[in-house]
């Protein structure tokens, strides 16, 4: 593995030995102390962050190594008007690996192009969120020994939130898991997500409710209506505060049920919860930090390529989806990929018309 831009590109064997190294750091941090003396860490964050912004700092820290950046925009030369092309070469030049959150989608498949060092999706959009993905299967394998076998509800914005998308697109390399899709009908899963779970045939139901399906479940990930992706306001409102989980309604739950939430939260958690023991979502953030120490310790390790192959030039955008970083980066390569037979972008996975 050289970048991280979409869980996807992960096969099965590259989690299995993350997951081991992130377990190994659980257990022993301190042994991994020395492990990117001497690295520094390019953190561009285009978009509010809390936790994955500190924690990948804390976990670059914690190895050893050192971190630059923004997590301020305007600070940057992108607001002079300068292109993601030329940000990223420039970073790459003086950072062993560049770890990027930003509002457009496909933004990191896209610097990843052009970088000489390994890129990291810390978030790209309403699309997709690889290194929550790898906090969450940490949670999971370190609580429950295994994410086969299990049954899943992921309940809230599953338009919106990245962080199910990635998780989603994770669970394909794992055995018999079931999907139970808790979300108003306006907050259904995308297409391309629908077609590629129909693709490699997984198992899931599409649910507007939340405490029917509750007994069945080993793991319920609630997420946060993510206000900031809506283009109506309206249709926020009609759909804010739609699922409240509160400790009553836990109680027809396992008793072994892992709550999770990639944080932060609104009201989608009531605080009562909090003292459940099912209720995981702060030992899953901090474990969201070991597992990003397990990706540094990787791919800030690995030699900087001088050479980037050439990249095609594009002259216009094939792809139409207002939020595709193609629509303001015009040079990116038409790049195109097949999701359940349909073309696709290659960026942002939306299907080209
Ligand atoms: C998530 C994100 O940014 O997508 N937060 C996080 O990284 N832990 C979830 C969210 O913002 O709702």
């Amino acid at each position: 593995m050289r970048h991280l831009t979409d869980f996807g590109d992960m096969t099965r064997e590259e989690w299995d030995t993350l997951y081991e190294r992130a377990s190994r750091i659980i257990d022993a941090p301190q042994e991994h102390m020395d492990a990117c003396r001497g690295k520094v860490m390019a953190s561009l964050f285009y978009e509010p962050s809390t936790r994955t912004n500190f924690s990948f700092q804390t976990a670059m820290l914690r190895l050893g190594g050192t971190v630059f950046g923004f997590a301020d925009p305007n600070s940057s030369s992108t607001a002079k008007g300068e292109s993601l092309k030329d940000t990223v070469k420039m970073v790459s030049g003086y950072a062993d690996v560049v770890v990027m959150r930003t509002p457009w989608e496909g933004a990191a498949k896209a610097a990843s192009l052009y970088s000489n060092v390994p890129v990291i999706n810390a978030g790209d959009g309403g699309h997709m969120h690889p290194t929550q993905t790898t906090t969450d299967l940490t949670t999971i394998t370190k609580l429950r020994g295994s994410v086969d076998g299990l049954s899943i509800g992921l309940c809230g914005d599953l338009k919106n939130g990245r962080t199910v998308h990635s998780l989603i697109k994770a669970m394909e390399k794992f055995r018999d898991i079931r999907f139970f899709l808790i979300s108003p009908r306006e907050l259904a899963i995308p297409d391309y997500m629908r077609t590629f779970m129909k693709e490699k045939g997984m198992r899931y139901m599409e649910v507007t409710g939340l405490e029917a399906v509750i007994p069945q479940l080993d793991v319920l990930y609630m997420t946060r209506i993510q206000r900031e992706r809506f283009v109506d306001p309206l249709e926020y409102e009609r759909n804010k505060g739609v699922y409240i989980l509160t400790r009553r309604k836990l109680h027809r739950a396992k008793e072994n049920l892992l709550v999770m939430h990639p944080l932060p939260r609104v009201d989608e958690i009531a605080v009562d919860v909090d003292d459940d023991p099912r209720a995981v979502y702060f030992q899953q953030a901090r474990y969201g930090m070991f597992s990003r120490m397990a990706l540094l310790e990787d791919l800030a390790n690995q030699p900087r390529y001088e050479t980037v192959p050439p990249v095609e030039i594009g002259t216009k955008p094939v792809c139409t989806n207002p939020r595709c970083i193609t629509q303001t980066q015009p040079y990116l390569p038409p790049l195109i990929r097949k999701i359940g037979g349909k073309d696709c972008c290659g960026f942002c996975d939306a299907q080209l018309r």
